[in-house]
């Protein structure tokens, strides 16, 4: 079959789906979340991930003022909360009283953990950098939270156990195929 090539790109989502996160933010005495599919891990030493978020979000000015961000990662069966934390905007609401949003204690930042995250990092700002009409948000991680009994020995996540919320673009949310995981040895397939 034929691929399709546009030049006039306009909006894309051809990197769908991806892992849907909650970044939480704390400022001025404020707690927000916000859903967010834009996101990666940068480096291993020193630990650091980056989310690109808007400037017009309420979360990003929590950011600028705190220089700290939390990011959380959940599992399908909270798919809910992250379209209602990425449906709201901060600036109205309390998100948190609103959607009866429950957290865990932070170690290293003020930054909310969600007890809904099978996972989440605690993230210390250290580069705020614009990309068209997004921001590119780095953070050291300071502090790992996870759930262990979810995590096989290596920390990979024991898919048996959780189903991580993947988002595909407009509106969709589903879970991976664990019936699908192979293990391929890079050493070995590296070598053939
Ligand atoms: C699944 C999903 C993924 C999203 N990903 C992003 C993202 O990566 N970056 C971003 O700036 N906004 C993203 N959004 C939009 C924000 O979550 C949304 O604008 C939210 O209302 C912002 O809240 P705030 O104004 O309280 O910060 C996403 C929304 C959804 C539902």
């Amino acid at each position: 079959m034929a691929k399709t090539i546009r030049e006039d790109v306009g909006k894309f989502y051809h990197h769908c789906p991806r892992l849907a996160v909650v970044v939480t933010a704390h400022a001025k005495g404020r707690d927000n979340a916000m859903a967010a599919a834009w996101h990666m891990p940068i480096s291993f030493s020193p630990p650091l991930y980056g989310v690109s978020i808007s400037p017009k979000r309420f979360t990003y000015q929590l950011i600028v003022d705190s220089k700290e961000f939390g990011v959380n990662f959940l599992p399908l069966e909270a798919a809910e909360l992250i379209a209602s934390v990425g449906g709201s905007q901060g600036q109205e609401i309390d998100k948190f009283q609103r959607f009866n949003i429950t957290r865990d204690k932070s170690l290293r930042t003020a930054v909310p953990i969600l007890k809904a995250a099978y996972a989440a990092y605690e993230c210390r700002l250290v580069d705020d950098r614009g990309y068209g009409d997004h921001r590119l948000l780095v953070g050291e991680i300071e502090a790992v939270h996870w759930l262990k009994a979810a995590f096989a020995p290596e920390e990979i996540l024991d898919l048996a156990k959780v189903n991580p919320a993947l988002y595909l673009g407009h509106e969709l949310y589903l879970t991976t195929a664990k019936d699908t995981v192979r293990c391929l040895d890079r050493e070995v397939y590296g070598k053939r």
